[in-house]
């Protein structure tokens, strides 16, 4: 069967993955092994001059990972990919591919928390330049990029203020001047958007959200060029070791062939969850990419296939009210992660971005009564029926 042909559940089921020859299993074995034995000499010189033949020591390359790396590249339409141990593992390894000290970066003004602190702290310490525009302003990504920039980071849809980033006519700035795309396309997963496909270079996922599903597992995977893929490995990730476990990619792997049949009911969810919010009157504003009010509702129409099960809304008691809101859920949990089966909820200028000053929060968008909902799989009546009983307390307790 030509797979290429098939939809996207049947390759999130099939691809990446191959019977075990060796003994007819029908899940991908986990090899739990730090080193693997060479037949001959020759053969050890061969494996580390080129990694991607065969197998010499899993902080470089194991099969499980592999397994689970090919998968994400061939659901995102990219030529390869590499999984790592956390999403930020992902980011920090890919980035650091791409530049050095004196290099500078354009990022977006709103990303994940430590990915900002990352850019902002770690490697700036290192020399790396670095301009924060709104990435939805084209004329204001222009006007940051400089003679040294060497990538444009960008999240789309972006934690936690949900704006889309319009990744084509990005790209076509950033390339105009030689820089490279990289996106953080977690809140979305490879079932609602493929970046590459609109132009961008790179595109990373943290697979802790929707490709595992199921909050078990810390990963990450980045898809690219096979030449930059293979500078990631080598020697980014052999020498900064953000390794996966191959215990950890299996997991993800099993997690990913549910991916259709969970995004599709997380954007059904999704949808009515923000209807409901929408037009509570302890709500001031919702955040969605489904609902016609948000700004980029029409690119996101284009751009996504589905508007996902991320939520933010602004609650008109602020600060207070966010608090509240949070000791009042019952079936929902008070989590910061997102992605998973069952619906997360955070208070994020008091869980995510407590770090930024509420002047900071304000300037790129993050109100004070600013909550982040991941809706999850669960019967949405009893998501919104949770909620509707956590506003009822959360109203009494501010009075
Ligand atoms: C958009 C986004 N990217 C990256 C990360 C980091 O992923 P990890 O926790 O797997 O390192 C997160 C974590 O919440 C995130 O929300």
């Amino acid at each position: 069967m030509n797979m290429k042909k098939v939809g996207f559940g049947s390759k999130a089921v099939h691809l990446g993955q191959d019977f075990d020859l060796k003994t007819g299993a029908h899940n991908s074995p986990i090899y739990q092994t730090s080193t693997y034995v060479f037949d001959n000499v020759d053969d050890a010189i061969r494996f580390n001059k080129d990694q991607e033949s065969g197998y010499t020591y899993t902080r470089f390359r194991s099969p499980s990972e592999a397994e689970l790396s090919k998968k994400v590249a061939l659901l995102e339409n990219g030529e390869a990919g590499i999984s790592l141990g956390s999403g930020l593992g992902a980011i920090s390894t890919a980035i650091m591919t791409l530049v050095k000290g004196g290099d500078h970066i354009v990022a977006s003004d709103v990303l994940y928390g430590c990915t900002l602190t990352l850019i902002e702290e770690i490697l700036s310490d290192y020399g790396v330049e670095f301009t924060l525009v709104d990435t939805t302003d084209h004329d204001a990504v222009k006007a940051a990029i400089q003679p040294n920039t060497k990538i444009v980071y960008l999240e789309t849809p972006c934690n936690p203020t949900l704006k889309i980033t319009d990744i084509k006519r990005v790209s076509e700035i950033a390339h105009e001047h030689g820089a490279k795309v990289l996106v953080d396309s977690t809140f979305a997963s490879p079932y609602i958007q493929n970046p590459l496909d609109l132009g961008a270079d790179v595109v990373i996922h943290s697979a802790t959200k929707y490709l595992s599903g199921h909050g078990n597992v810390v990963a990450g995977v980045v898809v690219g060029s096979k030449e930059f893929i293979r500078k990631v490995r080598m020697p980014h990730l052999q020498t900064l070791g953000a390794v996966i476990s191959p215990f950890d990619a299996w997991v993800v792997m099993q997690g990913m062939k549910t991916l259709e049949l969970r995004m599709e009911r997380h954007c059904e969810n999704g949808m009515k969850v923000a209807e409901y919010l929408n037009d509570h009157p302890a709500v001031e504003k919702v955040y969605y990419p489904g609902l016609p009010e948000h700004p980029q509702h029409e690119l996101a129409k284009k751009q996504m296939n589905g508007f996902g099960g991320m939520i933010s809304f602004d609650l008109k008691g602020g600060f207070e009210a966010g608090k509240a809101l949070m000791n009042s859920v019952d079936m929902i949990s008070i989590a910061t992660s997102l992605g998973n089966v069952d619906t997360l909820i955070q208070h994020s200028p008091s869980m995510s971005h407590f770090d930024m000053t509420p002047e900071e929060r304000a300037a790129v968008g993050i109100n004070e009564g600013q909550v982040r909902l991941s809706v999850g799989v669960e019967n949405v009546e009893d998501i919104i029926s949770d909620l509707d009983s956590a506003l009822d307390l959360m109203e009494k307790k501010i009075k």
